[in-house]
């Protein structure tokens, strides 16, 4: 089963604003989101899912909580990582996708055998940022594609589209994720 994230961010790695949402509205990168997650395992953050609500049609998401008794309107919950790429490996999936938010990303970055990033031409700050991990140091990535669309009637920033499959070996597999 492949790990990939997918993400949009800008030149300061911001994803998303401390009180929650994303800083730009971008139909272009929704259009690509909606579908490399089509059908898919998404693995998100409670914050994100709960942002999310009411987005899902054919996906499965598996929302990552602390919360005991958290019981998702759609999808279920885990309490870890590692359940949550057991539990969709289980499930028969060919691919779980990590949708964020930055606690997801951080703890699965490890994990991750491909990115579908979106480089956004911003670099805004707001207080509490939200912010994409550094996964571009301790890993090498070799680009399968990247292609950049400028800014246009619909979409009010430029970007790139990014695919990136890891190069080194994965360095958190642990235990019984080495059989994935
Ligand atoms: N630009 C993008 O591509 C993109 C994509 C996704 C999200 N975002 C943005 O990212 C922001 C949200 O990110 P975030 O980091 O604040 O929140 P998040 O990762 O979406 O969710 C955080 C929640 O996940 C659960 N969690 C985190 N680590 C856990 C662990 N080790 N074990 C069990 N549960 C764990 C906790 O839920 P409980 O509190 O229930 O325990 C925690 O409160 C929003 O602004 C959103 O819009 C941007």
């Amino acid at each position: 089963m492949k790990i990939s994230m997918i993400a949009a961010m800008d030149r300061n790695r911001v994803i998303g604003k401390g009180e929650g949402g994303v800083p730009w509205h971008l139909p272009r990168d929704v259009a690509r989101f909606r579908s490399f997650a089509d059908g898919k395992h998404l693995l998100m953050g409670r914050r994100t899912f709960e942002e999310m609500k009411g987005w899902f049609t054919n996906q499965t998401p598996i929302v990552l909580t602390h919360q005991p008794d958290y019981r998702p309107v759609v999808g279920r919950r885990a309490h870890s990582v590692e359940e949550a790429v057991t539990e969709a490996f289980e499930d028969g999936a060919a691919e779980l996708m990590v949708c964020g938010g930055a606690s997801v990303y951080t703890l699965a970055l490890p994990y991750a055998d491909e990115l579908l990033l979106t480089l956004v031409d911003a670099a805004d700050s707001f207080e509490n940022s939200v912010v994409f991990p550094d996964y571009l140091t301790d890993v090498e990535w070799e680009t399968l594609s990247e292609d950049y669309f400028d800014a246009d009637e619909e979409n009010s920033l430029a970007m790139t589209f990014l695919h990136l499959r890891r190069l080194s070996p994965s360095s958190l597999r642990p235990g019984r994720l080495h059989l994935i």
